[in-house]
C-alpha cells in the first residue's frame, strides 16, 4: 500500500467516493440476496487481526466484503417491514457525529443543546404538547417504549402511595395494562421487563380495522378495578405494524381521563403521517396521549438508530430515571439537567446530529412531501391489488401500509402459498416484501417509505407476487 494509505484525510475522501458509488448504484441492483455461503462463512469466521490495517485497507474490506451484501432497504422497491432508506444528509452527519463523538448525556456542548432543539422540532411535526425538555432521543421505539411504560407504571404507583422505586412492584395490586391484538410487540416486551407480567397486558376488542375500540377498553377497566386489580395503561396506535391502521386517539383518552390511565402512543411508524394533509384528520387527539413514541429512522429516514419518546409531564421521566451520583453532579446542567436523567442510557450517541441534518435537509415541507408521496402511492398499490383478480386486500390503506394477498386457483392453499410467498418473492432479487398474520390469516404487507419509488416499482412489485404465487400454486406437491 501507499504511504498515504493510513493517511486519515486520504481515506476520508475514499470513503466519500465509495459511499457515494455505493448510494448511486443501489436502485440498479438487486434488491437483496442471500450472502454466498463462502463470503458469509469468510464474515463469520473473520481471524482477530495480530496486526493494524491502515484505513485504505479497511475502506477495500468495506467497499467489497460487506457493502456487496445489503439488506436492501435503501432500494425504492424495498416495501419490507418497516426499514427505511437512509437520508443523505442524515448519511453525512453521521459521519462528523462520530468525529466528536460526545457523549450527549449532559453538560455544556452543542450536541447535547441539539438534542433539546431537535425533540422539540419532532415534537412540533407531530403536534405533540412541548415544555422545554419534553422528551429524550433513544435507540428506536423499543427503549423508548420501555420509558414511557416505566414513567406510567411510576406514577400509578405514586398516586396509590407506593414508592415503587424503593420497594419494587411487592406490596402493589397487579398493575394492568391495555392495548390490542395489533399492538407492537414491543409494548408487550416491555410490560414483561417491567415486572408487569404479560398476563396483565389485556386484550381490548378492536373494530372492523383494528381500531382499539373505547367501549371495550372501559368495561376492561371496570372489570379490573372490580376485581381488585390495578388500570394504570392503555396503548394506542397511530399507525400498527400489520395494516396502519391508527387508533381513534380523542374517545380513548376520554376513557383514560376518566379512568386516571397514562395513554401511551406508539407513533414509531405512523407519527409523522400526520403531515400529510390527506390522511391528518385521522390523527385528531394523538396530542392527548401522556407519552408518544416514535421512529425517526422509519418515516423519516434518519439513519438507523434513533426512536424518540416524548413525554407531556417530563419530570415523570425524570422522577423515574434519575439518579445522580456524585461524580456527576453538575450545577451548570440548570433546570433539566441531564438527558441521562431521563432514561436508561449514561453515555449516550450524538443521535441529534443525523435528525437535524435530516430535518433541516428537506425542511418541513420537504418530509410533508414525500410522506404524501408514500400515502399516495400506497394508495395507488391499494387500488392495483383490488382491481387484480389474482389478489387481495385485506384492509384499507389508512396510512403507507399495504395488506393483501395472493388468490390461488384452490383457495385451501391460500394460507400456505401466502406464508411462503414473502421469501420466494424476495428470493428474485426485484422487489422485497414482508408477511405476516392478519386474524389468522397469511398475509403480504407493503410498507412504502421511499419517496423516490415509481408507480413502475409498484407494478413491478405486483408481477413478482403474481409470478411468484403463480410458481408456487404449480409446484408439485411435496417439493
Ligand atoms: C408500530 C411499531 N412499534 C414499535 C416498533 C419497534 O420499533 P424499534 O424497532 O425502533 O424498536 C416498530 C418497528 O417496526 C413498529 O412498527
Amino acid at each position: 500500500m501507499s504511504d498515504t494509505a493510513d493517511d486519515f484525510r486520504t481515506a476520508a475522501r475514499a470513503a466519500a467516493e465509495l459511499v457515494s458509488d455505493y448510494l448511486d448504484a443501489v436502485p440498479g441492483r438487486t434488491v437483496w440476496q442471500p450472502m454466498d455461503p463462502a463470503d458469509r462463512l469468510a464474515l463469520l469466521d473473520l481471524p482477530l487481526p495480530a496486526d493494524g490495517v491502515p484505513l485504505e485497507g479497511l475502506l477495500e474490506v468495506i467497499g467489497s466484503q460487506l457493502m456487496t451484501a445489503p439488506m436492501g432497504n435503501g432500494h425504492p422497491r424495498f416495501f419490507g417491514w418497516v426499514n427505511s432508506a437512509p437520508a443523505p444528509a442524515g448519511v453525512l452527519a453521521t459521519l462528523a457525529a462520530a468525529a466528536m463523538n460526545p457523549s450527549s448525556a449532559g453538560g455544556d456542548h452543542a450536541d447535547v443543546h441539539l438534542e433539546r432543539a431537535v425533540v422539540r422540532w419532532i415534537a412540533e411535526l407531530v403536534g405533540f404538547p412541548h415544555p422545554a425538555g419534553g422528551g429524550i432521543l433513544t435507540s428506536g421505539t423499543s427503549m423508548a417504549t420501555i420509558l414511557c411504560l416505566a414513567a406510567a407504571r411510576n406514577r400509578a404507583a405514586r398516586r396509590a402511595g407506593h414508592d415503587l422505586r424503593a420497594d419494587g412492584l411487592a406490596g402493589l395490586p397487579p398493575l394492568v395494562a391495555y392495548a390490542t391484538a395489533e399492538t407492537h410487540s414491543c409494548v408487550r416486551k416491555a410490560v414483561e421487563l417491567l415486572g408487569l407480567g404479560s398476563r396483565h397486558l389485556r386484550t381490548v376488542a378492536t373494530d372492523a380495522e383494528g381500531r382499539l375500540d373505547p367501549a371495550a377498553l372501559a368495561e376492561a377497566v371496570a372489570a379490573d378495578r372490580a376485581a381488585g386489580l390495578l388500570p394504570f395503561l392503555a396503548v394506542a396506535s397511530a399507525g400498527t405494524v400489520g395494516t396502519g391502521v391508527v387508533d381513534a386517539f380523542d374517545p380513548i383518552a376520554d376513557v383514560c381521563a376518566a379512568e386516571g390511565l397514562w395513554l401511551h402512543v406508539d407513533g414509531a411508524y405512523g407519527a409523522f403521517g400526520v403531515l400529510d394533509p390527506a390522511i391528518a384528520d385521522q390523527y385528531a387527539g394523538m396530542d392527548r396521549a401522556d407519552s408518544l413514541a416514535l421512529d425517526p429512522h422509519k418515516w423519516l429516514g434518519v439513519p438507523v438508530d434513533c426512536g424518540c419518546a416524548l413525554v407531556r409531564d417530563t419530570e415523570e421521566l425524570r422522577g423515574t430515571f434519575s439518579l445522580v451520583p456524585s461524580y456527576l453532579r453538575d450545577e451548570a446542567a440548570g433546570a433539566l439537567g441531564w438527558f441521562s436523567e431521563y432514561g436508561m442510557e449514561q453515555t449516550r450517541p450524538f443521535r441529534s446530529l443525523k435528525v437535524w441534518a435530516t430535518i433541516a435537509h428537506r425542511g418541513r415541507a420537504g418530509l410533508a412531501a414525500d410522506i404524501a408521496r408514500c400515502t399516495e402511492l400506497a394508495r395507488r398499490l391499494g387500488a392495483l391489488v383490488e382491481a387484480d383478480p389474482e389478489l387481495e386486500l385485506l384492509a384499507p390503506v389508512r396510512t403507507s401500509i399495504v395488506a393483501f394477498r395472493y388468490l390461488p386457483a384452490d383457495p385451501a392453499l391460500a394460507d400456505a402459498v401466502n406464508r411462503e410467498l414473502p421469501v420466494a418473492v424476495q428470493l428474485r432479487g426485484r422487489a422485497f416484501v414482508t408477511g405476516a398474520l392478519l386474524q389468522g390469516r397469511e398475509m403480504l404487507r407493503a410498507c412504502l417509505l421511499n419517496a423516490a419509488t415509481t408507480e413502475a416499482d409498484l407494478d413491478l412489485l405486483l408481477s413478482e407476487v403474481r409470478s411468484a404465487g403463480r410458481e408456487l400454486t404449480e409446484r408439485p406437491t411435496g417439493s
